[in-house]
């Protein structure tokens, strides 16, 4: 009530004291509890874009940048046709991750610049065994430069490889591309047999087993398995223990 400050009461002689009413007071202090509070909010905000690394500011759609942009250049494709073709594959093939799968690991990760789609990843399924992606380049003898388009898209459609052998949809995801139109499979094609032939062999497949349908656990490897020391067939007939 304000006659108590009126009054010879303590509040009073603080009053006369100075620094004005409790009123008045708690105002004085709510603005400078505002402004220390403001000072502190834009300093901890200047420390904070200061402070965190710089890859916490990436888009996340800019993480895969450099895989989007990796490849040829389409543009020197002078058959506007075949240029419309081969950027649709370009595209089929950045969402269709082949790109994760197919291109040579290296010990910073896949080797976008030099091993393009240039296989050699080992994936390996508990219960199914271990895979090693192929080289998708149009090398003739490492690459798939002397598949035919038939073989190439048996593969997508089917899961089927040229010599009639199952491919593992469970790491291999062509039950996802057989989706893919006639048109799309057409585009992929003429992308890859655009792509730069590189030379690298990746083992022979060998047969697939499944030891263990129940088990559905997975180890996607990091190692170039085509590396010359792990050149040989991928252990495939017996539970594979990384
Ligand atoms: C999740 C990993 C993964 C992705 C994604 C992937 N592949 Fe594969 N691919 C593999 C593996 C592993 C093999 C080897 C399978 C085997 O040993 O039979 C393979 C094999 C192939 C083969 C040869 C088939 C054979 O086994 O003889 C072709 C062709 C192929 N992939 C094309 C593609 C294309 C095109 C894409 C993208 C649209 C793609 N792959 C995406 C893992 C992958």
């Amino acid at each position: 009530m304000t006659s108590e400050w009126r009054g010879a009461s303590p509040q009073t002689s603080e009053f006369e004291r100075g620094g004005g009413p409790p009123r008045v007071r708690m105002k004085k202090f709510v603005k400078w509890f505002g402004i220390s509070a403001l000072a502190i909010g834009v300093m901890g905000f200047l420390a904070f874009l200061y402070f965190i690394p710089p890859f916490t500011l990436l888009k996340p759609e800019d993480f895969s940048g450099p895989a989007g942009k990796a490849g040829p250049d389409l543009s020197t494709i002078s058959d506007p046709g075949e240029r419309m073709m081969a950027e649709r594959g370009h595209y089929l093939v950045t969402i269709g991750s082949c790109n994760d799968c197919h291109t040579t690991p290296g010990a910073q990760g896949p080797q976008i610049d030099t091993m393009y789609l240039a296989g050699g990843f080992k994936l390996t399924r508990r219960g199914h065994g271990s895979y090693v992606s192929v080289n998708l380049t149009p090398d003739k003898d490492t690459g798939i430069g002397s598949w035919t388009d038939e073989d190439l898209k048996r593969v997508w459609r089917n899961g089927l490889a040229p010599d009639g052998r199952p491919v593992p949809g469970s790491l291999m995801p062509w039950p996802a591309f057989s989706q893919w139109t006639e048109e799309d499979m057409h585009a992929v094609l003429v992308y890859l047999r655009h792509t730069a032939p590189i030379v690298h062999r990746t083992p022979k497949p060998a047969e697939a087993a499944f030891t263990d349908t129940a088990a559905y656990e997975e180890d996607y490897g990091g190692a170039d398995y085509a590396a010359p020391a792990n050149l040989e067939p991928a252990p495939r007939t017996k539970n594979h223990e990384p």
